[in-house]
């Protein structure tokens, strides 16, 4: 191209992202995970641990040019009454989605469609005294939300956070949080130390070890706690991880005596898809 072509040449319209959301702050937690924040678009209301469609403008086609939106669900972590919404993400190194959303940066945009959605709310599980979370890898996300949820601790004696990873550096997001909900002014005058977390690897040593299902099963972790086994009469669950544990956690919680429940049908559990397999 000539200096006098590019002069006289119309400049092509870049189009306008929709649904815009501005990048606020990333922050990288291991090669495969990291957070990020985007300004809270000011009509958007949702209940803590809901989710909602969020992704990036795709490559252009190569023959037509044409960009189409790369949409994923994504639990909003942060939680209903914050003025920024964050999310917590994988980074699937082929994946059409975040192998390109790892790399945003401060001032990016990115597409957030205003719909949210979901089962983990408090208003799909029946009043109860205990309310136990249980999570693998990013399914600790719509929980990041609830346990920051003045509603969760008006509900609720106690909250049970189990999170499992396969590695010690995958469980810092969550230890994180909780150590920041316990020790900082607003959040501990929120949670008033009902909050009680659990966090387990399984493929790297940690001073506790194993799947949720099997200390569950085992009875470890209500040895470990100090607390009585789960009982229908006070006790409510929220599930949010892979395909396979979220069938052999709904197992359990069955064989405990309770049931699952929906927005349309509050029970005594819930249970999320963390992502597709
Ligand atoms: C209701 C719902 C809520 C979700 N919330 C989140 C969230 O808060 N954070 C998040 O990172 N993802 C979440 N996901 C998954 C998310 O929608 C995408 O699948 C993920 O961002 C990867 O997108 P991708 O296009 O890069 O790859 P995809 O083509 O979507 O996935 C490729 C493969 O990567 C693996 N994979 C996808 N997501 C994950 C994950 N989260 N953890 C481990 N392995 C995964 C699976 O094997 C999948 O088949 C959620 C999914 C659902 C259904
Ligand atoms: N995490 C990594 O370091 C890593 C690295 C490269 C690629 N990947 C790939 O990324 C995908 C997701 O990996 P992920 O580690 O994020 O999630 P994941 O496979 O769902 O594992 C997260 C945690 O959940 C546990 N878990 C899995 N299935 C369970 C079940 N049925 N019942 C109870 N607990 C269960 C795992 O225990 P177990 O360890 O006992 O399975 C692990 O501690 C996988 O396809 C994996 O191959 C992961």
């Amino acid at each position: 191209m000539t200096e006098q072509t590019a002069v006289t040449e119309k400049p092509k319209a870049v189009p306008a992202l929709p649904n815009a959301a501005k990048v606020t702050e990333v922050t990288h937690w291991t090669d495969r995970l990291f957070s990020f924040k985007v300004e809270r678009p000011q009509t958007l209301r949702f209940r803590s641990g809901e989710f909602v469609m969020i992704g990036l403008m795709g490559d252009a086609h190569p023959e037509t040019g044409v960009q189409k939106p790369l949409m994923r669900a994504y639990s909003i972590a942060s939680p209903s009454w914050d003025e920024e919404l964050e999310f917590y993400s994988i980074k699937v190194q082929d994946g059409p989605l975040t192998s390109k959303l790892q790399h945003i940066k401060v001032g990016d945009e990115i597409i957030l469609r205003p719909k949210p959605v979901g089962t983990l709310v408090t208003d799909a599980i029946l009043p109860g005294k205990r309310l136990w979370m249980f999570a693998t890898g990013t399914g600790i996300a719509p929980f990041a939300s609830l346990m920051r949820e003045p509603e969760v601790y008006e509900k609720y004696d106690e909250v049970i956070l189990m999170h499992t990873c396969r590695e010690v550096g995958e469980l810092e997001y969550g230890r994180k949080l909780v150590e920041h909900i316990k020790s900082d002014e607003m959040l501990s005058e929120i949670e008033v130390g009902k909050l009680r977390y659990y966090p387990t690897t399984t493929r790297e040593e940690f001073h506790q070890m194993g799947r949720v299902t099997d200390n569950l099963i085992s009875g470890k972790v209500f040895e470990d706690l100090g607390i009585d086994p789960i009982n229908p009469e006070t006790d409510r669950g929220m599930v949010c991880g892979n395909l396979a544990f979220n069938k052999d956690i709904m197992e359990i919680l069955d064989g405990f005596g309770l049931r699952e429940g929906a927005n349309s049908e509050p029970k005594e559990y819930v249970v999320e898809k963390a992502f597709v397999d």
